[in-house]
């Protein structure tokens, strides 16, 4: 037996190993000079009804957590997650508000159930411990082991195989679902063409359908959806803008695709016609040299940062402006962002005019993704 500064017998080795826990428990505290106020054991008459209610609370908190993590993992693979024409999105609409719903709930569960645990059946210790400096010798260290092994003994946790099972079962089911995220790329294919491929993410309502070759032509929105109004080169006075939408005559007669065309996210395009001493002046992007008609030009209403719709047009000095974070594009340079946060200039709508009718169309879908967007880039 050797002293100790605050005057406590320190056992030897020997003795430290024949110490029960309760007498190690005992020995730390004294020695870390802690003067217990409180340690009362929550639950002194065991097994009382009150007693197994707070038990079934904390389960009913982690088996929420457990059951949550499972509509998780459900709702990320199986949920119908693929791009749907509006009209026909409340079920595609409730894939991310799901996630977030499910995710929270997970957290909110563990959360509580950890938190009530705590509060019910950990013992309310109330202690006060003099600070010392420099590190803790080995009897402090192992005497510290016991306290906390008593602390998880006196909490019940060994025998309380509900609140053990529904806590292990949400823990494991939320970071099984967390492991999802980085599964979920493997398990899903954006590129899957399980449906219409002008209904995907590579593509745009201005998509050609290269199984008929039927012609995509540029209509005004009238404020009527299914009034159609198409452009030709006489409706257009040197120097405006107009907003245009994708047409097919084979949607002519269907009034839910003609209002889609209208509400599509990707489908604005500004279609732009030039004063003659402008249009001499235009730089034209490398590979998209014959994009324009004579003097129009045609480029996607959605910005380059953050998708906002870039609708002022700025006749003199021909800029084109995002109202959303103020970036403007050189409309007579391909529209390249000329200042604010835009890196990529609006992608380009090559048009033409079809020679029977004398309508715009438009050659074929944009050669890169519209917007801030995200995947592979083709230029
Ligand atoms: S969305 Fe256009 S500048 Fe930010």
């Amino acid at each position: 037996m050797t002293g100790h500064d605050d005057g406590v017998h320190v056992p030897t080795d020997e003795e430290l190993a024949g110490m029960s826990r309760d007498e190690l428990v005992a020995l730390g505290t004294k020695l870390d000079g802690v003067e217990l106020i409180e340690y009362d054991d929550p639950w002194p008459v065991k097994g009382t009804r009150a007693e197994k209610r707070a038990e079934r609370v904390v389960a009913f908190w982690f088996i929420l957590g457990a059951l949550a993590a499972l509509a998780f993992i459900v709702v990320f693979i199986a949920w119908p997650w693929q791009y749907q024409k509006p009209g026909h999105q409340f079920w595609y609409g409730m894939y991310t508000p799901l996630l977030g719903i499910t995710l929270g709930l997970t957290v909110l569960g563990l959360g509580f159930g950890a938190l009530t645990y705590v509060r019910k059946f950990v013992p309310h210790e109330l202690a006060v411990q003099e600070r010392h400096d420099g590190q803790s010798p080995e009897v402090d260290r192992q005497t510290i082991l016991a306290e906390l092994a008593d602390a998880g003994n006196r909490s019940t946790i060994a025998r309380r195989s509900l609140i053990k099972r529904s806590a292990i079962a949400a823990g494991s089911l939320m970071g099984l679902g967390l492991l999802v995220f980085p599964l979920g790329g493997l398990i899903k294919n954006p590129w899957g063409r399980s449906q219409a491929p002008q209904d995907t993410l590579a593509h745009t309502g201005w998509y050609q359908d290269p199984a008929n070759r039927e012609r995509v032509f540029l209509r005004k929105d009238t404020g009527d959806p299914h009034e159609v109004a198409l452009v030709s080169p006489v409706d257009m006075d040197a120097g405006a803008m107009q907003t245009v939408f994708p047409f097919r005559e084979s949607e002519r007669n269907d009034p839910e695709a003609l209002q889609a065309a209208l509400t599509r996210i990707d489908n604005p395009v500004m279609l732009l016609r030039f004063r003659p001493a402008d249009a001499a002046r235009i730089i034209k992007r490398v590979g998209q040299e014959d994009y324009n008609y004579g003097d129009y030009y045609a480029y996607t209403k959605i910005c380059s940062h953050l998708g906002c719709p870039t609708s002022l047009y700025e006749q003199q000095t021909n800029r084109i402006l995002c109202p959303c974070h103020q970036s403007q594009f050189n409309a007579l340079e391909y529209c390249k962002p000329i200042f604010g946060p835009a890196a990529r200039a609006l992608a380009q709508l090559p048009i033409a005019v079809d020679e029977q009718t004398g309508y715009f169309y438009a050659v074929h879908d944009f050669k890169e993704p519209i917007g801030p967007g995200y995947w592979e880039r083709g230029a």
